[in-house]
């Protein structure tokens, strides 16, 4: 990604939503500190109040703030209190990073097509939890990460974009998902800058990026390598 900018279009307001540790959050904090994205990074909002992300947003000044979702009595209760939550700080887009609630139509009328997941599987391959273990065990030979918009059921919305990684005989679960994290981190500020710069548009279930040179190379990768 160049460092080129849009100043023609204001920051995004984004809320980033987390259950974990939060290094894509990390990685869009990043991004934006060296330029690479306009965000304003307005909210981080974790089901889990010991989540490491939550730690993480405050040492870099951003409001964050845990909601418990054993508080709540149904996953649409919850989803209310978050959308309460969500337009009190104004939030235009929500980014969901290894947040592990699967939301309801409550959450993503509320915001059509401007909630973004990250989901570490080439999408519609291996939904759900444990997806890098699922693609060891299948013995795929290329898995990756995939970012999406939500849409009402799980890992299957509007793709944005996707990286592609090797799988190999050998790998653990931990091994893979060390690999694929690396591409997560580069391809969540991406997808996130194409919102911001205005250049996403989905139609049915494809996004079309405005701007974008058609080169269609017939390229591939091949795993194991030809010899
Ligand atoms: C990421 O690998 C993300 O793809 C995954 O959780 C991890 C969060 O890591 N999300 C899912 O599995 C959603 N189905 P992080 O907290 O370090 O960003």
């Amino acid at each position: 990604m160049s460092a080129k900018e849009s100043p023609a279009r204001p920051p995004v307001k984004l809320a980033v939503l987390i259950s974990g540790e939060g290094t894509n959050l990390q990685a869009i904090i990043d991004a934006t500190s060296r330029g690479e994205l306009r965000a304003d990074i307005r909210l981080v909002v974790s089901n889990k109040a010991g989540a490491g992300g939550l730690e993480r947003a405050r040492r870099h000044g951003i409001p964050a703030q845990a909601l418990d979702h054993r508080q709540f009595v149904t996953r649409e209760d919850f989803d209310r209190a978050l959308v309460a939550t969500l337009n009190s700080h104004e939030v235009e887009l929500v980014a969901c990073a290894g947040f592990m609630r699967i939301l309801s139509p409550v959450m993503v009328r509320a915001f059509p097509n401007r909630i973004m997941n990250i989901h570490p599987a080439l999408c519609p391959a291996f939904p759900g939890v444990n997806a890098q273990k699922a693609a060891c065990e299948y013995g795929v030979r290329f898995s990756g990460c995939t970012v999406f918009f939500v849409g009402e059921g799980v890992d299957d919305g509007p793709i944005i974009v996707q990286a592609v990684v090797p799988v190999y005989p050998d790998d653990d679960e931990a091994r893979l998902a060390a690999r694929i994290h690396v591409q997560e981190h580069r391809i969540y500020p991406y997808a996130i800058r194409l919102y911001q710069e205005g250049r996403l548009e989905v139609r049915g279930r494809k996004v079309f990026i405005s701007d974008f040179p058609t080169v269609h190379n017939s390229s591939a990768a091949i795993n194991p390598p030809l010899p």
